[in-house]
């Protein structure tokens, strides 16, 4: 039975992901910003989020709100919040890649409760609660349970123009390439975390991240039985945007062979 915070969630993501479906089959006629080099917001993540800001805070009017489009706002209750991603994956919304998400996490005293990965095209919904497991559309998912890193499929993030450590990225590469099946890069880390959930994925790691890319999915992969780290000898810290996550076994390989 889905926890009455749950279902609130679920109520904003599938009221918002409605217009965000309108808006997909009209690209053309998007309104485009940029944050920054590479960076972009468009007004389907501002519509989204107010959507989805608008229900919540509704349901909760004392929570307080960490949201990618806007600065933190503070509720009469500041230990109980929610971190918002209203669009992870805008640049491949914006190129008509269906790849994107809404993600929405809810943390009460410092400890993640409940989690929500919402793809509106394929209409995958990817929910988890605090001890109470994973579920991607009602079923309960698990992490994978391949033990060989030539059987394993890894996803991480590539980066690029004013983005990331390139000379980083090419060394971890030069070690994993002849090692596994496959890596990949989906342009959607919430997503990413939560495939690792399902285990379409074997391990998912990227650095400089922020906290509404990754709540969430944090989250989702302990509950589908899987470990979340941070690089750096860090905690698995949402804060700190730098993690490593999978399954029990290909995370301890790959915890060795990468500069983590
Ligand atoms: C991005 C995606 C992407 C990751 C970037 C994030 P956005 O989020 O999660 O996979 O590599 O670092 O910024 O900007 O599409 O919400
Ligand atoms: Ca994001």
């Amino acid at each position: 039975m889905d926890s009455p915070l749950i279902n609130v969630m679920i109520k904003a993501a599938k009221k918002a992901s409605r217009g965000l479906r309108r808006d997909f089959n009209e690209l053309e006629n998007l309104q485009v910003m940029t944050k920054g080099p590479a960076n972009f917001v468009t007004a389907a993540d501002i519509r989204t989020q107010n959507t989805i800001y608008d229900e919540l805070s509704y349901a909760k009017p004392d929570w307080s709100f960490i949201m990618e489009e806007s600065k933190p706002i503070r509720g009469s209750n500041p230990n109980s919040k929610f971190i918002i991603d209203p669009i992870d994956g805008t640049t491949n919304f914006m190129h008509g890649n269906p790849n994107f998400a809404i993600s929405i996490a809810a943390e009460i005293d410092n400890k993640l409760e409940a989690a929500l990965i919402y793809s509106p095209i394929t209409d995958e919904m990817f929910i988890a609660e605090r001890g109470k497991g994973a579920f991607l559309n009602d079923k309960r998912i698990r992490v994978a349970s391949r033990k060989k890193l030539s059987e394993s499929i890894l996803i991480t993030g590539i980066p690029h123009l004013g983005r990331g450590d390139i000379d980083l990225f090419l060394r971890e590469m030069k070690i994993l390439i002849p090692e596994v099946a496959g890596i990949r890069r989906s342009g959607s880390a919430a997503l990413d975390l939560a495939w690792v959930a399902a285990g379409r994925y074997d391990a998912f790691w990227e650095r400089g991240l922020a906290s509404w890319d990754i709540a969430a999915g944090i989250l989702m992969i302990k509950e589908a039985g899987g470990y979340v780290q941070g690089i750096n000898g860090k905690d698995s810290d949402m804060w700190d945007g730098n993690i490593i996550s999978g399954n029990e076994d290909i995370l301890n390989t790959l915890i060795e062979k990468l500069e983590v």
